[in-house]
């Protein structure tokens, strides 16, 4: 299957990182690097990468294919401003909370992409499952049935743009791309993921993201 012609990758990187407590997620550091300069290492081959800073925060020294906007209150807005500009024939929607971008699933995602519009990187869940109730334990749910979703997320640029336009006039929102392409009534292909592409997300897990970053290599196996 051919490579798609032009890649845009967009990054939103406004997030404030409230539950890490370190102030703006995009800007900490690991392994001696920023989150987002972990990101834009990873995709330095795309045809244009386009970052949403958090508003206030003046762009960071980058490559000349790297194009900074202001990002909006919630994710969704976010993207939607990266996707206002953006030129290429397929979009990759990664959160620069992600720094360890793994290249095999990336272009798992190219070649799904290519052939059906859309397509997203899951992994399996490692634990039970369960529906808390009042602080106790409740029900548990058939973790086989369920999947973690990850970025990069990967769409035709034409399907997320109606995606958005769409869950706008509906006024709907959504913590990823996938569930607005899917509101359309789109099928969104499953890829396997890779669990180094874990968010950082709360405190621990930069412990976690140092003792990876020390083993990382460009082309993890
Ligand atoms: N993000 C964004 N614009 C926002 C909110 C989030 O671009 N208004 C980005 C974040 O920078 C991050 C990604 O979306 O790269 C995933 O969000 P999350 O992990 O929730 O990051 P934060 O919103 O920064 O963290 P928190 O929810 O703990 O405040
Ligand atoms: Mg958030």
């Amino acid at each position: 299957m051919p490579p798609p012609a032009t890649v845009s990758v967009l990054v939103p990187a406004a997030g404030q990182g409230t539950r890490l407590g370190r102030g703006p997620k995009a800007f900490v550091r690991v392994g001696g690097r920023t989150l987002l300069e972990w990101v834009l290492a990873a995709f330095a081959w795309a045809d244009e990468v386009r970052v949403a800073l958090p508003p206030g925060v003046s762009p960071p020294p980058a490559a000349a294919n790297v194009r900074f906007v202001p990002g909006g209150a919630e994710r969704q807005e976010s993207v939607a401003r990266l996707l206002e500009g953006a030129g290429g024939d397929v979009v990759l929607v990664h959160d620069a909370a992600r720094p360890f971008v793994v290249p095999a699933v990336v272009d798992r995602l190219l070649v799904a992409v290519a052939g059906s519009g859309a397509a997203v990187p899951v992994v399996p869940l490692p634990d039970t499952l369960i529906e808390p109730e009042e602080g106790r334990y409740g029900p548990a749910l058939d973790r086989s049935r369920y999947a973690l979703v990850q970025t990069p997320q990967a769409f035709f640029r034409e399907v997320l743009a109606e995606a958005h336009q769409l869950a706008r006039a509906e006024g709907r929102t959504a913590t990823d791309e996938a569930q607005l392409v899917q509101a359309l009534g789109y099928p969104v292909e499953l890829v396997p993921g890779d669990r180094r592409m874990f968010k950082v997300t709360f405190p621990e897990d930069l412990a976690l993201a140092e003792a990876l970053a020390r083993v990382w290599e460009e082309r993890p196996e």
